[in-house]
């Protein structure tokens, strides 16, 4: 499958009761969070960093009726899930990192495995991963969590009504969207490939021509019985029943899996990194364990650092060699905190990443063999996505990254409701030490169990300082994901780079595996000159046909500066 189309930590999150009695009152009125006294504005502005244009005129509509970042948030995740259907979706599940009245919160609405899936559900007889089986169809699909990740999130820190944010996204499915050049393409490319012939895909999806107005009125009704009955519907209503019926005979989620799913409130992981607080994803994410220690790691190699070029061949190395280190600890230790103690302290810790630091080699690539996880054996080996950022004038900030896995998901839609589900069951490592999708391996931290979360690389962070948002940033990517926040946050802050530049500047990914290999990305390409230096290093290079889609915001004072991905169809509004 092509890539395109497709601290102070506690690990353990408290579980919150997900439906709260659908009262009237809640959907028609206002949520708690209304009720509190009105903050004074602390910057001059709202703003927003989105994935489309249509995404960002629901955003500015929730801003104009009085909504805050979590408003605008649910707004936008809703309506994307209209019109970005390659990766925006209710589908699928995310993380939300949020930054809400000074303090900092994490919401883990990520998919869980069925209740009937097995650790060696996606191999054969002989013990082989079966090819395509965990991407394409209905057994590829983990029990949806955006809906109730949303609902939860508005539930807790929402101003408007829930009827009022869900309104644009019912809008866009009834009477339509202009199709972009780029979506048709994506679109084509998901249709090339072997396997989505043999799911419904075509049958809604088609018509996504650019230029043409698509409209999706099964799932208009699916987000109208939404905003009418909150999550319930998607959980235990109608949509609860058609997504069973659909899944009778061809998959394994049936209603009582969808009944039983709960987003998750977890400790966000904190780190203190060059004067910043960096508050990002926890597990089941490995990408906020992942970007501190590549921030860390780089800090403590400061004197190498020192004098070296962006993107020169040495800083490919040094990266590369930080970035050996960070995808063998990942592959070792890192799955759903709920099944498995992840060492998210010391993984973390600062003498622990110095000791990493003095691992790497300056002179050339470290022998693959050579680089182990970090935290020796003696640990129990038991035990395309979109992202948007969003801060408010209340200084309150939203950074969400969710996924439906590859671009379109598993190809699969539920017959009635216009739902493209995900095959985010290819997450898991299918048989320890073969690579899924994305090129990464993982051990049994990372086994298929029933109700358990496959491991992620979303990293939706934020940094703050004395208080304040400082940024807000996330990107698509798989395995990508946390390598490229860390070199956007690097070009801002250590190389002063203005945010534009530091989003644009070439980015590149090394993961361990395969051996001293560097992946270029089609934006930027390594070639020429570059390149040969590179190679001399002792490095391959390889080009891969994803680019990542950063959306991120710089508060500059009291200015917010959004800037989207060149990369993308990425869009940025200011909202006095
Ligand atoms: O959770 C993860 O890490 C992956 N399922 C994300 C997939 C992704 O970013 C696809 N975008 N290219």
């Amino acid at each position: 499958m092509k890539l395109i189309n497709k601290a102070r930590i506690s690990a353990t999150g408290f579980a919150l009761v997900a439906f709260v009695a659908v009262s009237g009152s809640f959907l028609e009125t206002a949520p708690a969070h209304a009720k509190a006294p009105p903050q004074p504005a602390v910057l001059n502005a709202s703003a927003i960093a989105v994935a489309d244009q249509f995404s960002a005129e629901a955003a500015e509509q929730i801003f104009k009726e009085g909504g805050n970042a979590v408003d605008a948030a649910v707004a936008i995740a809703f309506t994307l899930a209209v019109t970005y259907p390659e990766a925006g979706n209710i589908g699928g599940g995310g993380f939300m990192t949020l930054y809400m009245d000074g303090k900092p919160y994490f919401l883990d609405y990520r998919e869980r495995a069925p209740l009937a899936a097995t650790k060696n559900m996606y191999l054969d007889d002989q013990g082989n991963v079966i090819k395509g089986m965990s991407l394409f169809g209905y057994r590829a699909v983990g029990v949806p969590g955006t809906v109730d990740g949303m609902w939860e999130a508005h539930r807790r820190f929402g101003k408007l009504k829930w009827k009022q944010v869900l309104a644009p996204s019912i809008e866009y499915a009834r009477d339509g969207f202009f199709v972009s050049n780029q979506l048709e393409q994506r679109r084509r490319e998901f249709e090339e490939q072997e396997f989505v012939g043999k799911t419904n895909f075509e049958t809604y999806f088609s018509n996504l021509k650019a230029g043409l107005t698509f409209r999706q009125p099964d799932l208009a009704a699916v987000l109208t019985r939404i905003a009418n009955d909150g999550a319930k519907d998607f959980y235990d209503g109608k949509t609860a029943d058609l997504i069973a019926a659909a899944m009778r005979g061809h998959g394994l989620i049936t209603k009582r899996d969808l009944q039983e799913y709960k987003a998750i409130w977890r400790q966000p992981i904190e780190a203190k990194w060059n004067g910043y607080e960096v508050i990002t994803a926890p597990p089941p994410s490995s990408g906020g364990i992942g970007l501190v220690q590549l921030l860390k790691i780089k800090a403590d190699l400061a004197p190498d650092f020192n004098y070296i070029t962006l993107n020169s061949p040495q800083y490919v190395h040094l990266v590369a060699e930080i970035e050996k280190r960070v995808f063998a600890d990942r592959a070792q230790y890192l799955g759903d905190p709920d099944f498995y103690k992840v060492p998210v302290a010391q993984l973390t810790d600062d003498a622990y990443l110095a000791k990493r630091a003095a691992e790497v080699n300056p002179a050339g690539p470290s022998d693959t063999k050579s680089v182990q996880p970090g935290l020796g054996t003696s640990m129990p080996e038991k035990a395309e996505t979109t992202h948007f950022s969003v801060i408010d004038k209340w200084g309150n900030a939203v950074s969400n990254t969710y996924t439906i896995n590859g671009y379109f998901g598993s190809g699969v839609v539920v017959e009635g409701t216009g739902i493209l589900l995900n095959d985010e069951m290819d997450d898991f490592s299918a048989k320890p030490g073969v690579a899924n999708v994305f090129g990464v391996v993982g051990s049994d931290a990372n086994a298929i169990e029933p109700k358990k979360r496959p491991l992620s690389s979303m990293s939706p962070t934020i940094l703050t300082k004395d208080g304040k948002v400082s940024l807000v940033i996330g990107t698509p990517g798989g395995s990508r994901i946390f390598t490229s926040i860390f070199q956007v946050i690097t070009n801002v802050y250590d190389f002063k780079m203005p945010l534009p530049d530091a989003v644009a500047a070439m980015r590149f990914h090394h993961q361990l595996l395969p051996p001293n290999t560097i992946f270029w990305e089609p934006y930027k390409p390594i070639e020429g000159r570059l390149a040969e230096q590179i190679e001399a290093k002792g490095y391959v290079l390889k080009g891969q046909d994803f680019n990542g889609d950063i959306q991120v915001i710089k508060v500059n004072g009291n200015t917010p500066e959004p800037v989207a991905d060149p990369r993308g169809r990425g869009v940025t509004r200011v909202i006095p």
